[in-house]
């Protein structure tokens, strides 16, 4: 059975890019019942950006809630946080001995973000390679991720790859990309949604909030007056209806922008609806986790101690290949008597006479 393994970073306020664009699709993929999945919060990546440490476990908590709300199941998939496995720490250390600085100074989010700073974190360079250590720690062999992140994964792969020869061991699968291919243009109808742009519609705002926020969005330039024609491709009411509408809705409102036969506000009046069934069920079920908190940290709990055992396991097959004591938990320190064989560190091999002093 193939692994899934995506994580989001705990920005707050996950939005309905985020549902749409992924989550959904995560959902989708675990209920086909075809794959394990491991859904991580990836606090640590959280650092590369600005945020405040006072409110990065509530955000943490809030995100691994929305994973619950949306659909991801803990009975059936592991929901962990990514800094209380510290195995990922470790194996982005390794792995950075094998990744290639060239193939980090070009991707593309390194170009863009280290552009906007005038000093720049040696974590933006690196995020790429904690990313490919969250992957091939799980062995996962499917990623969803949307369009943005499809380098980064094939950073993971050629990483993996890059060890794999240097220890002549196949200890990681490469890792497909299964790429996300929905965009959702954001309110003000310019870029994608995106919560640095001030342009979601949060999946947890309330009814009315929506409803504000959809009457505001802008929607094709072109329509300024109700009989004036649009086209639907361009607008990002339409692309939210394409991922929540019933396919003789989204016929019914393209057609009636084509030909000017609906007004803008016809067509958002029809994508609240099927907005609202979208999002009824995931507030619903929010609200009740929300009164749980101790329940969300169970899970988390259970999730992390899961995780850890598939992370240490893939830590020894590591450290083995990489001629490092496999098992570092508990080993003890003692002094090596000479002439004898007590207290071997466990999966060490006798010291060879001549490396053990003169005494
Ligand atoms: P981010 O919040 O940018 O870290 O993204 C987390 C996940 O949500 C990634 O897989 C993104 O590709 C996806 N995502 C974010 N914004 C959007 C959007 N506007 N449309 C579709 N997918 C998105
Ligand atoms: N970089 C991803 C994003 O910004 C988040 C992420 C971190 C991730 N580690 C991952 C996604 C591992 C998939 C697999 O969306």
């Amino acid at each position: 059975m193939a692994t899934i393994f995506s994580g989001m970073q705990p920005t707050g306020g996950l939005h309905l890019g985020n549902y749409l664009g992924a989550l959904r699709q995560w959902v989708k993929l675990l209920n086909s019942g075809e794959h394990k999945g491991i859904f991580c919060v990836v606090d640590a990546h959280a650092l590369t950006i600005d945020y405040e440490p006072k409110e990065l476990l509530a955000r943490t908590r809030e995100t691994a809630m929305v994973y619950m709300a949306a659909g991801i199941d803990p009975e059936r998939a592991l929901i962990f946080v990514q800094s209380d496995v510290k195995e990922h720490f470790e194996l982005q250390w390794y792995l950075s001995c094998v990744a290639h600085v060239g193939e980090l100074t070009r991707m593309t989010q390194f170009k863009e973000k280290s552009e906007q700073h005038e000093s720049v974190k040696a974590g933006l360079l690196t995020y790429p390679i904690l990313m490919a250590a969250d992957i091939l720690l799980y062995k996962a062999t499917l990623v969803p991720v949307g369009a943005d992140q499809v380098q980064h994964l094939e950073f993971a792969r050629d990483t993996a790859r890059h060890f794999n020869h240097r220890y002549r061991a196949d200890v990681f699968p490469e890792p497909k990309p299964h790429p996300l291919t929905l965009r959702i243009k954001g309110l003000d109808g310019q870029a994608k949604m995106s919560k640095s742009r001030g342009n979601t519609i949060s999946l947890l705002d309330p009814p009315k909030t929506v409803k504000k926020k959809i009457g505001g969005a802008f929607t094709d330039p072109a329509r300024v007056t109700r009989d004036i024609p649009g086209t639907p491709e361009i607008c990002n009411i339409y692309t939210m209806h394409t991922a929540v509408s019933p396919p003789d809705k989204v016929t019914y409102v393209a057609e009636g922008c084509r030909t000017a036969g609906i007004g803008c506000g016809d067509c958002k009046a029809i994508l609240l609806e099927s907005l609202e069934v979208e999002l009824v069920p995931i507030r619903q079920k929010a609200e009740v986790l929300a009164r749980e908190p101790a329940r969300i940290d169970a899970v988390l709990q259970d999730g992390a101690a899961e995780a850890r055992k598939i992370a240490s396991a893939t830590m020894r097959e590591v450290r083995e290949v990489m001629g490092f004591n496999a098992d570092t938990m508990g080993a003890p320190p003692g002094p090596v008597q000479a002439g004898s064989q007590a207290s071997p560190r466990p999966g060490s091999a006798p010291i060879p006479p001549d490396a053990r002093g003169a005494s």
